[in-house]
């Protein structure tokens, strides 16, 4: 077997977890008259992905999704990456791009679960005492809509950009009955014009293109409140797949620099994390 048969081998191993995440296959065995999931399932135990007797996952396979999301939701992300991939094998230039609506609603719910759990973790104070919430590149509104679930007073606006995301956002905001409280806005983060408004922001600074972000760190400062916090997430490892979201890389140390100049205080960094304050 060449090297490129086994580069290909293990674009069927994450096939393969996809296809039995999907049909809730990590926990039992696959009927043996279904050839290609009992050969799906042989394939990731061959490869210790999935441990036998009684067929379950390997802690591998446990530590595959981010903390809180269950394995079942690996279906999605395999889904995400490998269409992230074919655009990227296709010339596609740098920039989400997600067109498909299952996709981005996947995003927007792993989204949640990770956001929630940054802003909790640096800025729990003034999570529990936020009124109004800003969402940049909000997606499927994913964060937005679990933010206002779980705080029945938060209010919230989520600013983006692709008319595809827009759509499933707006469409699942009304299917939950949010629409009085969540506002989706299209509108890029650097047109911005709202003042003291917002307590909190979540900016994913990997999403959004440089001179976009040089434009919009001023406007998100004023649209905060007085002692509003901004929490910036980081792509801060010059890889291909962070290349590929559109906003490059960008580390601790410039992020600080850039969140000073546009006026913030109390700027602290954490893991891939900048938090600063109004
Ligand atoms: C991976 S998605 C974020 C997922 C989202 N948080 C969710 O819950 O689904 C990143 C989004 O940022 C958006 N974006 C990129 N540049 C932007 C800008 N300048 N202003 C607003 N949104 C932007 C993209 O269109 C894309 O949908």
């Amino acid at each position: 077997m060449s090297d490129f048969d086994d580069l290909n081998a293990q674009l069927w191993i994450l096939g393969a977890i996809g296809r039995l995440a999907d049909q809730d296959l990590f926990d039992r065995a696959a009927d043996p008259d279904d050839e290609l999931s009992a050969l799906s399932q042989q394939l990731l135990i061959d490869t210790g992905w999935l441990l036998t007797d009684p067929v379950r996952p390997g802690p591998r396979l446990l530590a595959a999704p981010p903390s809180g999301v269950p394995t079942s939701a690996l279906s999605g992300y395999v889904r995400e990456q490998l269409a992230r991939v074919s655009r990227f094998a296709e010339g596609a230039p740098a920039g989400w791009n997600e067109l498909d609506r299952d996709r981005i609603r996947w995003r927007g719910r792993a989204s949640g679960v990770i956001a929630h759990g940054i802003i909790e973790r640096c800025c729990p104070d003034v999570l529990l005492r936020a009124e109004n919430f800003l969402d940049i590149g909000t997606g499927a509104g994913g964060i937005v809509m679990r933010l206002c679930r779980m705080m029945p007073a938060l209010r919230a606006v989520g600013l983006e950009v692709s008319p595809a995301a827009l759509d499933v956002a707006r469409l699942d905001v009304e299917a939950a009955g949010l629409e009085d409280r969540i506002e989706i806005r299209d509108q890029s983060v650097s047109d911005l014009a709202d003042v003291e408004e917002y307590d909190l922001a979540w900016l994913p600074q990997q999403f959004v293109p440089r001179e976009e972000l040089l434009e919009a760190l001023p406007r998100v400062f004023r649209s905060l409140r007085p002692e509003g916090a901004l929490v910036m997430a980081l792509a801060s490892e010059s890889d291909l797949p962070n290349l590929m979201a559109g906003g490059g890389t960008l580390s601790a140390r410039e992020a600080v620099k850039l969140l000073e100049r546009a006026g913030f205080r109390n700027i602290q960094t954490h893991d891939k994390v900048v938090t600063g304050r109004r």
